[in-house]
């Protein structure tokens, strides 16, 4: 595999291809869980990332703010506090198979676009609903 070191220098020239290629989508939304929209990484790779099984590099950052909003949780939902490269907090593999989910889901896209993300199903909630509230569309039976 890669060394950090070759990790470090790909994720430099990404980082400078796409500030010099593509500034104006700096400000696009990430897709998380699928191809990232670009926007170099902001303040550099300080702490290149230690332990990344799917991202890229410079995927972290846009996807980790969009796992936040998409589920509605802080970092450490997912994270050990401090150490972002740990595994020892489960619910990071299960977010691992969620992003691999959800690239498989958008693969079958005839389009070919990111039309799925964390937020599709999440909406800003941990779990997702799988039925609609009980309350949504019937009236509750009388309490006797
Ligand atoms: C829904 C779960 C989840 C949430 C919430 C989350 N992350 Fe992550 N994070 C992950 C997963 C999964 C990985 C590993 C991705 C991989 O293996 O490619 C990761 C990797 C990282 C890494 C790389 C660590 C390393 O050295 O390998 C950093 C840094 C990071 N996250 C920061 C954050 C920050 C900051 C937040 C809050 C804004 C956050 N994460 C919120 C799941 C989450
Ligand atoms: C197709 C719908 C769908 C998509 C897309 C999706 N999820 Fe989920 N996710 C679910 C469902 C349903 C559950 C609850 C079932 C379970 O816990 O396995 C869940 C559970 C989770 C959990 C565990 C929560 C807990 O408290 O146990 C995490 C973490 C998570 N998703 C992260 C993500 C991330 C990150 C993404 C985007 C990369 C994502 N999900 C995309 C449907 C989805």
């Amino acid at each position: 595999m890669f060394s950090l070191t070759d990790v470090y220098h790909f994720a430099m020239r990404i980082a400078l291809a796409l500030l010099i290629a593509i500034p104006l989508f700096a400000q696009d939304p990430p897709a998380p869980g699928g191809a990232p929209k670009g926007g170099p990484p902001k303040g550099g790779a300080r702490s290149a990332p230690k332990n990344l099984k799917i991202l890229k590099p410079e995927e972290v950052r846009p996807a980790m703010g969009a796992f936040r909003v998409a589920l509605g949780q802080q970092c450490t939902f997912c994270h050990m506090e401090g150490d972002f490269a740990s595994d020892e907090n489960p619910l990071k593999e299960v977010a691992r198979k969620m992003i691999l989910m959800t690239r498989d889901i958008n693969s079958k896209f005839p389009n070919g676009g990111n039309n799925v993300s964390c937020y599709t199903c999440h909406r800003g909630a941990m779990l997702p609903l799988t039925a609609p509230p009980a309350a949504a569309d019937a009236p509750k039976p009388p309490a006797d």
